[in-house]
């Protein structure tokens, strides 16, 4: 058998600091440490906090990750960073650190994307990818429609405003939730009617097609969510958040379904990835698995914990980048808070 690169993954683009080692798409190893019960006193992510947590964390988490292995850092064949896009000072951090081992190893350094990444991730537990796939990446942070086919990625859309997992924070908030709102309000859904309040669904109308077909937007839906839940205030009604957050959520999953079934018959691709900490929802997992197979698609998941950040997705993303025969970045690279999702490799 061909001897697969050892690569270590190293994610600090917001929260987590994520590091994993993969022998070519085995994982081996996956350890976070996570700085977000740091954050919620403040009801969201405190940048300085979190780079100073992963400055703290990154070292020991490196570290024990290789020991619970028997790898040596100089065993590793390439090192894999997130290079964007993502805070500027938790990026910098992680980027510091990959620079620093690739220059003492003398080994190659890939700056990955962190959004391809989430897709990436799914070839450790369903194997590589067979052709080219369309990827739903939904998260606190983004929401985009993507095609990547081997080492190329184009974007279809992406949201115009609040991404997914954010909209979904925000109503928490709202609701007077813990932050991060969005599974206390996928755990609320459970036992409430979709269909109980009509909320809107943005950009699904004939004339957004020509310019907005795969874009999507939550604001709107937001603001509803938000005036629903004032005007129920004002009567002096009792919110029925089991419906609320049902339908609020409902909203939600039947247009990113639906545009992406749209995209896949549009383009003609058979495999739907969907990536993203908010990919952990139950309504859009179970919506997605109901309407791909209609349509005869085959769905990609990841488990959970492999859709919330972390350093398997960047190790992937490494080893994707090696399979598919793409330079490693330039040990200048910088970070990049907005790096495109077509730059897979920085
Ligand atoms: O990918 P991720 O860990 O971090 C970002 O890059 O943003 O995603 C976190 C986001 C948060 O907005 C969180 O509320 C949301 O994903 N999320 C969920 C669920 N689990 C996580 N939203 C809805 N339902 C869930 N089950
Ligand atoms: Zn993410």
């Amino acid at each position: 058998m061909r001897h697969e690169p050892l690569v270590l993954g190293i994610e600090t683009s917001c929260d987590e600091t994520g590091v994993a080692l993969t022998r070519g798409f085995t994982l081996l190893q996956d350890r976070v440490a996570s700085s977000v019960a740091e954050h919620a006193r403040f009801g969201g992510i405190v940048p300085e906090v979190a780079s100073r947590a992963h400055l703290e964390a990154i070292g020991p988490t490196v570290q024990a990750t290789l020991a619970a292995v028997g790898v040596r850092l100089a065993d590793v064949d390439a090192i894999a960073v997130t290079a964007g896009p993502g805070l500027v000072g938790s990026l910098a951090v992680g980027l510091a650190t990959a620079k620093a081992y690739a220059l003492a190893l003398d080994k190659p350094l890939f700056g990955v994307n962190h959004v391809v990444g989430h897709a990436l991730v799914d070839q450790l537990v369903h194997g590589p990818f067979d052709g080219p796939v369309l990827a739903l990446i939904v998260s606190g942070g983004h929401s985009s429609l993507l095609v990547i086919d081997g080492p190329h990625v184009t974007q279809l859309g992406q949201t115009l405003d609040d991404a997914a997992g954010e909209a979904f924070d925000k109503v928490g908030r709202l609701l007077g939730l813990p932050y991060p709102g969005g599974p206390h309000i996928d755990a609320l859904a459970r036992s409430g009617n979709p269909a109980a309040i009509a909320f809107p669904r943005a950009l699904m109308r004939p004339k957004d097609q020509a310019t907005h077909a795969y874009d999507f937007s939550f604001s709107g839906l937001k603001t509803a969510a938000a005036r629903w839940l004032e005007a129920a205030h004002d009567a002096g009604r009792e919110v029925p958040v089991g419906d609320f957050a049902a339908s609020f959520s409902g909203a939600v999953a039947d247009v990113l379904t639906a545009k992406t079934i749209a995209a896949a018959r549009e383009l003609g691709l058979g495999c739907v990835v969907i990536g993203g900490g908010f990919s952990a929802n139950t309504q859009l997992r179970d919506l997605a698995a109901e309407r791909f197979g209609a349509n005869g698609l085959d769905l990609r998941i990841p488990p959970v914990r492999f859709c919330t950040d972390n350093g398997a997705m960047i190790a992937a993303a490494g080893v994707h980048a090696l399979v598919h025969g793409l330079a490693p970045s330039a040990l200048d690279l910088g970070a990049d808070s907005s790096l495109p999702p077509t730059v897979l490799v920085a």
